[in-house]
């Protein structure tokens, strides 16, 4: 019997690290990796990233899969499609669930909002899509098909404590910390995990730092990490999941960061 990975934004930064992480650990023996982000070339990337630690001893398969998370209306059959397809092709006694694919919606001042419409995308893609595909992950996986399950919400620091010009971003993040920590208290069987990764430097935190209306002293944070090499990698902080999960050594709810003991 396999176990299966379901990431959200493979295509690049820190999802695409996680899934060649995972192909990396040699604790999972059988493993199939399900990719999922709109840009299917950088899919393909990861996917040749993860075939090139695959070996005869060790056979890691993939599927990709290009689609648009922030499409509300079409969520339910896309995912649910994806879904059936994987269970169809394998058994698997462990499912997990990598919630990580996110934007950074508006950037500026909490007193200059962009228009309603605007935070209405932002939010249908990165709360209601990433906690709609949490809980039907759930329904699916551990209710239908028994399977033991984790779900990790990629977090971030900014769950947890406010950063000027970031509110859209910071209340985005904590709405998924707080679902995910009610879904770790009303399903005790599950392995619930809110991860934030740290800084790390990936076409997030470029657009970030560059970002006009960002906090002056955020934007210079940003600027010098780059400048001086000092942003975590995306392998690191990867790797740093892998383990924690690897290990089960947390309280399911829990919100870890890269840089805890
Ligand atoms: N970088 C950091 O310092 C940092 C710190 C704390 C938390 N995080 C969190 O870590 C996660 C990954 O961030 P990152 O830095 O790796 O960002 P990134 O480089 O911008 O990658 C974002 C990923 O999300 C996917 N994505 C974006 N919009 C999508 C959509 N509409 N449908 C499907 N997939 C979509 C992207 O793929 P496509 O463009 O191909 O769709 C990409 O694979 C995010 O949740 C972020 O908030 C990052």
């Amino acid at each position: 019997m396999s176990t299966l990975i379901i990431i959200t934004g493979a295509s690049k930064g820190i999802g695409r690290s996680i899934a060649t992480a995972f192909a990396k650990d040699t604790r999972i023996a059988k493993l199939k990796l399900c990719l999922i982000a709109r840009n299917l070339e950088g899919l393909k990337q990861t996917q040749q990233m993860v075939n090139s630690l695959s070996s005869s001893q060790r056979k890691i398969q993939t599927s990709i899969h290009s689609i648009d998370l922030s499409e509300i209306d079409t969520l339910h059959k896309s995912i649910e499609k994806l879904f059936k397809e994987e269970i169809q092709q394998d058994k698997f006694e462990r499912t997990m669930l990598i919630n990580n694919a996110g934007s950074l919606g508006y950037v500026g001042p909490s007193s200059d909002m962009p228009t309603p419409m605007e935070m209405t995308q932002a939010v249908n893609f990165n709360v209601t899509s990433a906690i709609w595909i949490s809980s039907y992950f759930v329904k699916f996986f551990a209710h239908q098909h028994k399977t033991k399950c984790n779900v990790v919400n990629i977090s971030s620091l900014c769950a947890i404590t406010p950063f000027k010009t970031m509110a859209m971003y910071c209340s985005g993040k904590a709405a998924r910390d707080m679902w995910h920590k009610t879904l770790a208290a009303e399903e005790p069987s599950l392995r619930v995990l809110n991860y934030a990764p740290g800084a790390i430097e990936t076409d997030m935190t470029d657009i970030l730092a560059n970002a006009k209306e960002l906090d002056p002293e955020l934007s210079a944070f940003y600027k010098r990490s780059k400048a001086k090499h000092t942003y975590i990698q995306p392998a690191t902080t990867a790797k740093k999941l892998v383990n924690l999960i690897m290990e089960d050594k947390y309280a399911s709810g829990d919100h870890v960061d890269f840089w805890d003991e």
